[in-house]
């Protein structure tokens, strides 16, 4: 696989899979998009819009809307589509019910198409959502990876930039576990510059102010709320989160990411989909970074874990 023939499908052509499409052919990843969805109206007219914006792009990359047979020869398919969220719901987990039907459907499509690639999950709950897909795939766990706390790290790492005025890229902070309500910050491996967060905390009291690391975790869990509860949706920063891992796959880039994978046997964890940090290659989930948790982090990791495997029976 090499970007120069590579090809990615989109299956969910809302708010979230249009704007992960656009980021795509944006950073020129791939060869060819596809855009998949119920409503073939919408991915046609999001794929000829998009294909008209390719005249600015780097490069030509074909976008056209398509059905499940065009999964066949894609290297990755990333799946988007969930049922809507519940009125006035306060947790992603509600969504697992209306959308699990969904779910199978797509998954089931996507492989009787023969293919073989890596699937990336973004419908929610993801964690959840990931673990289903892995098993009604039967594709080797490595290759069924969740965008999990990929997105919360960015959002965690944005809010401590912005507090020190640096380049949230600077930031080395990993959200882990549930992406959700259960997940936590590794503070013990948090640094900024390579200096840790502690020292930069105290180092810089005017900057840090009465900034503590719970109300740093409260806001990084509560971002997407505060987005989705004005808009009706978040699309720009997981779109972002989606093509980032995208590109460590067609490129091989062995980037480490805070993904939802199957930890079979690290962190004293097994059969269990949650954010770790993982090196991201062709093969996908290729390993397991084990970072050293305090614990108290151990401890909110087996929570996580035990929140999400609760959910695994109403799985059908
Ligand atoms: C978010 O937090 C979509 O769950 C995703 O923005």
């Amino acid at each position: 696989m090499s970007f120069k023939d590579s090809k990615v499908a989109i299956i969910g052509v809302g708010n979230v899979g249009a704007t992960t499409a656009y980021s795509i052919i944006n950073q020129g990843l791939c060869e060819e998009v596809v855009l998949i969805d119920v409503n073939k109206d919408k991915a046609y007219a999001e794929a000829l819009d998009m294909a008209h914006s390719v005249y600015f792009m780097n490069r030509n990359i074909k976008i056209y809307a398509g059905d499940y047979k065009d999964c066949s020869d894609a290297d990755v398919v990333i799946i988007t589509a969930s049922a809507p969220m519940p009125k006035d719901s306060h947790s992603r987990l509600e969504m697992l019910a209306p959308g699990m039907n969904i779910m199978k459907s797509i998954v089931t499509s996507v492989m009787d198409s023969g293919f073989d690639g890596i699937i990336l999950v973004i419908s929610n709950p993801v964690d959840i959502m990931t673990y289903y897909a892995w098993k009604i795939s039967g594709l080797p766990y490595r290759q069924v990876i969740g965008s999990g706390t990929n997105l919360d790290s960015a959002r965690l790492c944005c809010e401590l930039a912005k507090l020190y005025d640096l380049d949230a890229k600077s930031v080395s902070a990993f959200v882990c576990g549930e992406h959700g309500d259960s997940e936590f910050v590794v503070w013990n491996s948090a640094t900024i510059g390579g200096k840790k967060i502690d020292d930069v905390f105290s180092d810089n009291a005017p900057r840090t102010g009465n900034t503590t690391k719970p109300g740093l975790l409260k806001m990084t869990s509560q971002a997407g709320w505060e987005i989705f509860n004005r808009k009706g949706n978040t699309c720009y920063g997981i779109a972002a989160s989606a093509t980032s891992i995208v590109k460590s796959i067609l490129f091989n880039e062995n980037q480490i990411y805070p993904v939802s994978v199957n930890v079979d046997g690290a962190y004293g964890l097994s059969g269990v989909f949650l954010s770790v940090p993982t090196i991201i290659d062709k093969t996908g989930a290729k390993e397991i970074v084990e970072i050293k948790l305090q614990p108290d982090e151990e401890e909110a990791l087996m929570n996580s874990a035990h929140v999400l495997q609760s959910f695994y029976k109403e799985l059908q």
